[in-house]
């Protein structure tokens, strides 16, 4: 049985940036470069990267806030990358977006109330119906409704966190895209917010998107994990493989600096060299391998593809392609 949701296909955003005196020289920036990649319904799917290199941006595209320069997504098998105007308004509940710092996505003049009441209301919910589910969703965070008169002020982030999770509910959607959802709160209440999540997850049969740079948050939530390096994906893997098997050189490298508790383990996992370079910005070949030790020659001159290495363990290096070896 398929049991795909969201289906990413050939996904580009190129951006033109203008600069020089007169602004005539044009820059143009690869934010996202060709991805694909599918999650199944239920699934937590990571997408993990340093800053720039394009989680945000394909999680935009995703949810049609951005539009792609080229490259398809579908929801439930429906292209909504051609979808506009009433026919993208009606799948819209579906679709929801958790953002990074809850201080700047709730407006501070409004009150709780009206924060959770503004979605209802655009979608034309009658009012006896808006007051049944803003209690459900005060339930869902295990909010007591003498808050529902508070300001965003008025709360702590962990609370306002919650807060954002309720409101990106309140349309019933099936697809939530979470975009470093923790990564502004505090680490002890970090875990609280991630079991929310899951605990929200199997409760509402949710799907996420789940964006972070903290690979240790990724592989908390996650089924499976793309790793992204300026706007390629470089690895997909189900969360064990990944982190237990890690093929990419950028990979390992992003693995071994993530502190291990078990000194044990510690002590046995391999020291990762890696060159100094820069990032590489050129579009011709790998965009890792002046950053990479074990580059071959044929790196500098070929963008690898996306293959599968093992059953759904998919690399993007020319390591694991016979022909180079
Ligand atoms: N509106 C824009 N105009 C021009 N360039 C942009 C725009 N949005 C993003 N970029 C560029 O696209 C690249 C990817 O940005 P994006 O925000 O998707 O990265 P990210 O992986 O989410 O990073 P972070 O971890 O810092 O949030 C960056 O180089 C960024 O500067
Ligand atoms: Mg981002």
């Amino acid at each position: 049985m398929n049991n795909e949701l969201v289906k990413v296909e050939s996904l580009k955003k190129y951006f033109s940036l203008k600069s020089g005196l007169l602004g005539n020289n044009k820059k143009i920036v690869k934010a996202v470069d060709n991805i694909s990649f599918s999650i199944n319904k239920g699934e937590t799917f990571g997408l993990v990267g340093e800053s720039g290199c394009g989680k945000s941006t394909t999680g935009k595209m995703v949810l049609r806030l951005l539009e792609p320069t080229s490259g398809k997504v579908f929801f439930k098998g429906e292209e909504l990358t051609s979808k506009s105007g009433k026919e993208l308004l009606a799948i819209r509940p579906n679709l929801q977006m958790i953002f990074q710092n809850p201080y700047g996505s709730l407006d501070p003049k409004m009150t709780l109330k009206t924060i959770l009441e503004e979605p209802l209301k655009i979608h034309g919910v009658n009012k006896n119906s808006r007051e049944k589910r803003i209690k459900e969703l005060l339930s869902y965070i295990s909010f007591s409704s003498s808050y529902l008169d508070r300001h965003p002020g008025e709360f702590s982030g962990g609370q306002l966190q919650r807060i954002a999770i309720a409101r990106s509910l309140a349309l019933n959607p099936q697809f939530i895209v979470a975009d470093e959802p923790v990564s502004a709160l505090d680490v002890s209440i970090q875990a609280q917010i991630l079991n929310l999540l899951i605990d929200l997850q199997k409760e509402l049969e949710l799907t996420y998107l789940f964006i972070s740079h903290d690979l240790s948050v990724v592989q908390y939530v996650s089924d499976r994990v793309g790793v992204m390096y300026l706007g390629r994906m470089v690895e997909l893997a189900d969360c064990e493989s990944l982190y237990n098997n890690p093929l990419h050189p950028y990979t390992r490298l992003l693995l071994s600096s993530v502190p291990i508790a078990d000194p044990e383990r510690a002590s046995q996992r391999k020291k990762v060299e890696i060159n100094k370079g820069s990032q590489q910005k050129t579009s011709n070949g790998c965009r890792f391998c002046s950053r990479c030790n074990e580059k071959l020659a044929i790196c500098e001159e070929e963008v690898p593809e996306l293959i599968e290495y093992s059953k759904g363990h998919f690399v993007s290096c020319h390591l694991y392609n016979k022909e180079h070896i």
